[in-house]
């Protein structure tokens, strides 16, 4: 079974049902036992591929704003358990995994040059790396971009959306955990 860490899974079905890629690229950052990824590839459309970006390998890292660093049970054997649940979507061209950190993912000549309609933020949940991650997605999202939050309340989600407001995001909804803005142009 599949499962997330977090809630308003819900609301991402709903953001995710129907939504129209365009042909573009979906992407999920931190993955985890893949359930976000799961329903962003069972519920969009059109979709060319959706990418996943999870280093695993129970990185010891700063997970929060003035937070101690620490590891958490992201091991590489939830990896390939997710690799392994994964199997039907990658063997339909569905879905790939980087395994890697945002950081080498967002430096890499080959995700440099892909356009993005939709991505789930749910990594590491600095302000610092969320704002550097939305900025990079910004400079490479769709016509139509979806782009949702996770645990918005953790970091300071108001100057993200604030900053996104100068790439055309609004902000659609907010939930308990999860936050929808959308670019429209
Ligand atoms: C909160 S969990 C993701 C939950 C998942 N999206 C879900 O819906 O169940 C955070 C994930 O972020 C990954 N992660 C940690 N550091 C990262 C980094 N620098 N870049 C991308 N992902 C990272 C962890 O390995 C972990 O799997």
């Amino acid at each position: 079974m599949i499962r997330g860490d977090s809630t308003d899974y819900d609301l991402l079905e709903k953001w995710t049902k129907d939504f129209d890629c365009q042909g573009y690229k979906t992407c999920e950052i931190g993955v985890r036992e893949g359930l976000g990824s799961k329903i962003i590839m069972d519920n969009v459309r059109n979709n060319y591929i959706h990418v996943g970006v999870d280093p695993y390998a129970n990185l010891k890292y700063q997970h929060y704003d003035n937070g101690p660093a620490y590891t958490a049970d992201y091991t590489d054997e939830m990896r390939d358990t997710m690799l392994k649940d994964f199997k039907p979507y990658r063997n339909e061209g569905k879905f790939t995994l980087c395994n890697m950190t945002d950081t080498k993912f967002m430096n890499d000549t080959e995700h440099k040059n892909s356009t993005f309609a939709f991505v789930h933020f749910d990594g590491v949940h600095t302000t610092r790396a969320v704002i550097t991650e939305a900025i990079w997605f910004a400079n490479r999202c769709a016509p139509h971009t979806r782009f949702v939050f996770d645990d918005h309340n953790t970091y300071q989600m108001s100057t993200i959306a604030h900053a996104l407001t100068f790439f055309d995001f609004k902000t659609i909804e907010m939930g308990q955990n999860k936050c929808l803005l959308e670019r429209k142009i």
